[in-house]
């Protein structure tokens, strides 16, 4: 992220769609990825945002956009009257989807404003501001950050660590035509868990960590386990073990529920077009269009320059 003390007129931040999770991760990891929306700021007199892309059709256009929340959120953190922003977002990123769309919205305005303003707040500021924003850390800091980060709350601030991904691991996303609610699929969940679960999780979030750093593909199938999350969202996604299962045959090590879903995420070592296509007609053969991409890992996180 440039750091620059000068003040520009008009900022456009780039930033990276995210999966979060990645099987036991719940609320922790976020792995960023090559598809990126984009935003371009400038200081008015009002609010006027304009959209193109995806979700074009139905995001707010006024106070409510969340780009603009991340605009005001940043006059109010810096304590200076907000007089108004005029957006233009080119949005890549589908939303609904379990694909980060609403953390990459908040950075587009945090750190646009931030950039607009001459830089008044740190990188943890910004962080946190868009953490509050989206009520769990895991999709902001690596949409901020880029490459796979490991990030949680500690005394009403988020604390996260960026680490590189092996390259010889593919990324599958597959991406259903249908919008899901993340806070849905939060409210499915229970409470409390048993310690058995607990556990389960915390010995695969480890060994998924261990297998990243050793490149130890071998442990990936058993390190993308989970019982923290997915287990109460199946019935949302009745497709999901079978798109899962394909994706396995086809050769996936591992394959999840992307963030709260409806999209899946497939970790392959090879040939990863295979997976894709084994992936949608899996999703076909359940009467849910969708389309699969393999997308490489973004490792700079959320990048701006001025206009
Ligand atoms: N970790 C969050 C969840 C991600 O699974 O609910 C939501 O994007």
């Amino acid at each position: 992220m440039g750091a620059r003390s000068n003040l520009v007129s008009r900022v456009r931040v780039r930033v990276p769609a995210t999966s979060a999770n990645l099987g036991p991760g719940f609320d922790v990891l976020g792995l960023a990825l090559a598809l990126y929306n984009e935003v371009v700021l400038e200081p008015h007199g009002t609010v006027s945002v304009s959209i193109e892309g995806e979700g074009a059709e139905h995001l707010e256009r006024d106070e409510r956009n969340v780009v603009v929340r991340g605009v005001r959120a940043v006059y109010e953190r810096v304590r200076r009257p907000f007089p108004g922003v005029k957006i233009v977002c080119v949005n890549r990123i589908p939303t609904g989807r379990g694909l980060g769309s609403s953390a990459a919205a908040w950075l587009g305005g945090i750190v646009g404003a931030n950039a607009l303003l001459g830089g008044p707040l740190d990188g943890a500021t910004l962080l946190d501001l868009a953490a509050s924003g989206e009520g769990h850390p895991d999709n902001a800091a690596a949409a901020l950050l880029g490459g796979l980060t490991v990030s949680g709350w500690t005394d009403g601030r988020v604390v996260a660590v960026s680490l590189p991904v092996p390259p010889e691991i593919h990324w599958v996303v597959l991406i259903p035509d249908v919008e899901g609610s993340t806070a849905q699929a939060r409210a499915v969940l229970p409470q409390t868990v048993s310690r058995a679960d607990a556990v389960f999780n915390l010995q695969r979030v480890a060994l998924l960590l261990a297998a990243f750093r050793d490149r130890r593909a071998d442990l990936l199938a058993v390190a993308m386990e989970d019982r923290l999350h997915q287990p109460y969202r199946r019935h949302l996604f009745p497709w999901m073990e079978r798109v899962a299962a394909a994706a396995r045959s086809a050769g996936a090590a591992g394959c999840v529920l992307s963030g709260a879903g409806p999209s899946l995420l497939a970790a392959v070592i090879g040939a990863a077009d295979r997976v894709a296509l084994a992936m949608e007609s899996a999703l076909g053969e359940w009467g849910i269009p969708g389309r699969a991409a393999v997308l490489a890992v973004d490792s700079v996180g959320t990048v701006w320059e001025p206009a």
